[in-house]
């Protein structure tokens, strides 16, 4: 890929140039630079009407081949993941592309063993430990779909997950250590199994050596499976289009949708993003602290790393402990290079002060990252002065689980940065700011909705099961553009700002979630007759999830009632959907057709009184008052 590495603001504009004016020639020349077992035949096919696109159609690849296999020759020594346990005194691992090689062939033999082939939906459900890096590996390298499920996801959100996509097989752990916690996550995995007749394979690696229950002819110990095969696994050939994995991810309405990547076009643009945004160079060594459960995971911490023979670092604890030091003990413990995080995770590292910084050098870090949301100034300079010492570029990447890869964002060192902005487009992305009813805002200086108007090649390829959806959510809203949800702002010098969501999506320490998903949690609730959730301005997390709870028949709300929502939403989606505040209340602002006004809900949520807009349209004008003297502080 050297061709394709940028170093100069001078390349970044050429690169620019060129991919505007002939996108096939500059994403072949790009997607050269990978190994294919078979040539492409056409670098790029597409309509967004019906969304129908394809890149590289006609190549055959496996992805596997290009993270491991071809680094074996001159870096089969090097060492391609660092894995940090949860509890700094436990021994960590460094495992090298050789033996990264044979531990994916073997685990891909297990599979392979239990029956599961090419096109088969495989869920992942595990803690960061080494096996689910080599796990999602596995499945690639015999064209298994893989399905993570972040392990903080309840039993009832994991079957949902497993039978959306039909998987055959769960891969997990029999518990897990996060920070001063342990928790079970075989036991979840039982528990959401109940409700999957599809699932005829769990394969259980061992972290915590937990007692577990094991379903006689289903599940089946990982390590004594491995002992029967070898480690020798050839890489199942791949059509460029053929689906690499399914992420599920949370939108405005419904269930969470499973977005689909494929094998060829993912590969090209995260292995090429990688590289230019981060600047990564042989012998630097990357820490992205996202798990494996996201899309920040699979891209940038995995994927796109290995793809350039890096070595990445996986930690499977929190920033917090066993103490607000531990991250940068990490930095220096490793000689990390590039440090890739959310703005939640240095705000809450903020509040701790300086202290616990400037007992570490922090000598060996080049390049800072953040990504999942909006970082606000005090943050980024933060960031800048004390962990950057003022001399690291920060790269604010913004992308989405649908985009694949960073799709605007500086390059470190090598274009302009600004603080709390994402900044410019990546060659080859054509971002547009669109006005509500669609016309572009063709002035430099705008403010808008996002949207992209030319096809990439991590693109989302369809929503697992249901192509209307995607069609729909993405492309329906505004005709020839990919519709992001957000809004942003761009400058004179063309450097873009992320507002944030415009949809009924709030993203909460940078994991994102459907108000509609934690309503339909919080009505399970008996008690419950109805409830509307927004988001509010929180000083660590972003926003917090503020909820509007309607109680049946007169029932009164006291805090033992608010206790057991918040365990009802537990059970249904996870500790990550917990509102902070629950507010009961006798009624909604509706409109005469029933309409929820969210935008009132959001203005008093934030603590505005005054200021509510137009409310003559509402059924009850009276509630408004009532919503504001009951609001929870
Ligand atoms: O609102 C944007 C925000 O996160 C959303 C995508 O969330 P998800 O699919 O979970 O992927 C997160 C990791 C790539 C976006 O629609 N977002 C992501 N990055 C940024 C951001 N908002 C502002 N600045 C960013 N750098």
């Amino acid at each position: 890929m050297s061709k394709a590495w940028i170093r100069t603001a001078e390349a970044y504009e050429a690169a620019c140039a060129l991919a505007a004016d002939n996108p096939k020639a500059f994403w072949a020349e790009i997607a050269a630079g990978f190994t294919w077992q078979e040539n492409w035949e056409h670098v790029l096919e597409w309509d967004f009407q019906h969304h129908d696109v394809s890149w590289f159609r006609g190549g055959k690849l496996n992805i596997t081949e290009n993270c491991i296999d071809r680094h074996l020759a001159d870096k089969g020594d090097t060492t391609a993941i660092i894995w940090e346990g949860n509890d700094p005194r436990e021994q960590p691992e460094h495992i090298s592309y050789k033996e990264l090689h044979s531990r994916v062939g073997r685990y891909a033999n297990v599979l392979k063993r239990q029956g599961v082939g090419k096109g088969d939906r495989v869920c992942l459900y595990m803690p960061m430990i080494p096996d689910l890096a080599i796990a999602v590996l596995a499945c690639a390298r015999i064209g298994a779909i893989h399905s993570v499920v972040f392990a903080g996801f309840s039993a009832r959100s994991l079957a949902d997950r497993i039978n959306d996509a039909g998987a055959v097989a769960v891969l997990c752990s029999d518990g897990m250590y996060r920070g001063d916690k342990e928790l079970a996550v075989k036991a979840v995995v039982d528990e959401a199994l109940e409700e999957c007749p599809g699932v005829n394979t769990v394969l259980v690696s061992k972290r915590t050596q937990w007692p577990v229950e094991m379903q006689v002819g289903r599940d089946h110990w990982y390590y004594e499976e491995a002992l029967h095969v070898g480690d020798d696994c050839p890489a199942e050939p791949m059509e460029s289009e053929d689906p690499l994995f399914i992420l599920y991810t949370s939108g405005s309405t419904g269930k969470p949708k499973g977005v689909v990547h494929s094998c060829g076009g993912y590969m090209v643009y995260t292995g090429y993003t990688f590289r230019n945004v981060f600047q990564y160079e042989s012998g630097d060594v990357f820490f992205c602290t996202a798990d494996i459960g996201w899309i920040t995971g699979h891209s940038y911490l995995l994927y796109g790393a290995l793809l350039n023979g890096a070595t990445t670092l996986m930690f499977e604890g929190v920033p917090t402990w066993p103490g607000p030091g531990r991250l940068w003990q990490i930095v220096d413990k490793y000689r990390v290079t590039h440090l890739y995080t959310a703005p939640t995770a240095i705000r809450a590292l903020m509040t701790f002060g300086e202290d616990p910084v400037l007992s570490h050098n922090l000598h060996s870090l080049k390049v800072l990252g953040t990504v999942g949301e909006p970082i606000n100034e005090e943050a980024w300079q933060w960031y800048h002065t004390h962990i950057g010492k003022g001399r690291c570029p920060i790269v604010d990447t913004w992308w989405q689980t649908e985009t694949g890869g960073i799709m605007i964002s500086g390059m470190a060192g090598v274009t302009d940065q600004k603080p709390a902005h994402a900044g410019l487009p990546l060659p080859g992305i054509l971002p547009v700011l669109l006005s509500p009813d669609g016309q572009e805002l063709t002035e430099p200086e705008a403010e808008g909705l996002l949207a992209i108007r030319f096809p990439w090649p991590s693109m989302i390829r369809t929503t697992f099961g249901d192509h209307q959806r995607c069609v729909d959510t993405y492309f329906k809203p505004f005709p020839g553009y990919y519709f992001t949800g957000d809004g942003a702002r761009r400058d004179a010098k063309g450097m873009y700002r992320i507002i944030g969501r415009v949809d009924d999506v709030i993203n909460v320490s940078g994991h994102r979630l459907g108000t509609a998903e934690i309503e339909n949690a919080i009505n399970h609730h008996p008690q419950v007759a109805e409830s509307a959730v927004v988001g509010y301005p929180h000083d660590i997390k972003g926003q917090g999830i503020y909820a509007y709870v309607i109680l049946k028949d007169g029932d009164a709300g006291d805090e033992n009632l608010r206790g057991t929502i918040l365990e009802t939403v537990t059970e249904h989606i996870g500790k990550i959907a917990r509102p902070d505040k629950v507010q009961f209340v006798p009624g909604l602002p509706k409109t005469r057709s029933g309409k929820i006004m969210r935008r009132i809900l959001r203005k008093i949520a934030e603590g505005e009184t005054e200021q509510l807009g137009d409310t003559s349209t509402l059924l009850d004008p009276g509630i408004t008052a009532l919503l504001i003297q009951g609001k929870i502080e």
